[in-house]
């Protein structure tokens, strides 16, 4: 089946054809169109300037893709109705509906976190087919926008077990970060400066840690780095491989760098997530454990959740995404509307004759932005 992802939630303008069968997955082509170098000038993601390069970037994109394979049109078209920005949503979506209208080509309207679920199915060892034996499924799924556990006892069937009660687990690497002075975003920055801190040099909360569910909260530890950086003053570098001079340079021995703030912390979010997931694995007993989202990219979560995941549920398989497919991409979306699309019927009868949406397609005149839709309860 051939289908047209398109992405356009956050700040990523994504575009990608994929030939998916129950066996394989082949990227035929896909382009991504970045805004950060943009949004970095502010410090965050603007909506209405990450609308504005959206509508820019998205015709171009789909015309490349559309050149790289010269195939006349998908099967499907899958597009990110929500959740994420409006302004960036509205884009991906009136493409979708203009395209469907001109192909006579069935729309999946996909929920942007099944599509991070799927992300991990994106690679070239083939783990695939897809699911039917990899469930019950526990996601972790953390970006800048969400963190949530979401379990799916078959496909496209979810429950959401737990989460964040304030801020996402990026939002917070990406605000502390702030206060550090790195560009947006800062997540990538703070993993880099904690590869040789020391994670024990500060004490940072870890909220709801030991609360009898699998939801965790981020705003206190970002209000206890504040007031750390206030209270406190960082020494630039790490001075344990000169110890012998320490001082010379007015440079205490015991002072905290930068790179140990960062570890800390790093440590702090690295212990909430894991520690709820695993809670969670132990409940659920699930066949497949995903990590998926922006912040799956960080390496000390990768290893922590995996190695812990090994030890504590050792026939759970634990998947996580190619470092690019972390990130936002159209690719996942395609997947993710793979599963809605492909025991379905494609006669133009189906999709386009009844006013409501039939199941796992959408009509054009029905397909709305949701920036809010929830995948699960
Ligand atoms: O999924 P994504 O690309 O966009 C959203 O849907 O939000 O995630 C972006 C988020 C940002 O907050 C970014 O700081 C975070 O993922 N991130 C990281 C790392 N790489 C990206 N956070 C921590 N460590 C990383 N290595
Ligand atoms: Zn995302």
């Amino acid at each position: 089946m051939i289908i047209l992802g398109i992405e356009s939630s956050c700040d990523d303008t994504s575009v990608a054809l994929l030939d998916i069968t129950d066996k394989e997955i082949k990227i035929l082509a896909e382009r991504t169109a970045s805004q950060i170098e943009i949004h970095k000038k502010y410090g965050g993601v603007v909506p209405e300037i990450a609308g504005r390069l959206h509508a820019e970037k998205i015709t171009p994109l789909i015309e490349t893709v559309h050149e790289l394979t010269q195939i006349k049109k998908p099967d499907v078209i899958a597009v990110t109705s929500g959740p994420g920005l409006i302004t960036g949503l509205l884009v991906g979506i009136e493409s979708a509906k203009t395209l469907s209208y001109l192909w006579n080509v069935p729309i999946v309207s996909v929920n942007h976190i099944e599509g991070h679920i799927y992300s991990p199915f994106i690679n070239n060892d083939t783990i695939f087919p897809l699911p039917t034996s990899h469930f019950p499924l526990l996601a972790l799924i953390a970006s800048g926008g969400h963190s949530e556990i979401i379990l799916s006892t078959e496909e496209r069937k979810y429950e959401r077990v737990g989460g964040t009660k304030d801020d996402a687990a990026g939002e917070c690497f990406d605000k502390v970060a702030k206060l550090l002075g790195f560009d947006y975003p800062g997540g990538p920055k703070i993993s880099k400066f904690a590869e040789t801190g020391d994670p024990q040099a500060i004490k940072f909360p870890r909220p709801m840690i030991d609360s009898d569910n699998f939801d965790f909260s981020f705003s206190g530890l970002k209000t206890s780095a504040l007031y750390w950086l206030r209270d406190h003053k960082l020494s630039a570098m790490k001075i344990n491989p000169i110890n012998l001079i320490a001082g010379i340079f007015g440079v205490q021995k015991e002072e905290v760098t930068i790179n140990d703030f960062c570890a800390s912390f790093e440590q702090a979010i690295v212990d909430l997530l894991v520690s709820k997931t695993l809670k969670a694995v132990k409940k659920y007993q699930p066949k497949t454990v995903i990590l998926g989202g922006g912040v799956s990219a960080n390496k000390k979560l990768r290893e922590t959740l995996g190695s812990e995941i090994k030890l504590q549920s050792p026939n759970s398989l634990f998947l996580i995404p190619f470092s690019l497919y972390s990130m936002d991409n159209a690719a996942m979306i395609a997947v993710a509307a793979y599963t809605h699309a492909k025991n379905k019927n494609f006669t133009q009868h189906h999709f386009f004759s009844s006013k409501k949406s039939s199941a796992g397609f959408t009509n054009w005149k029905n397909l709305q932005a949701n920036p809010n839709w929830k995948i699960a309860h």
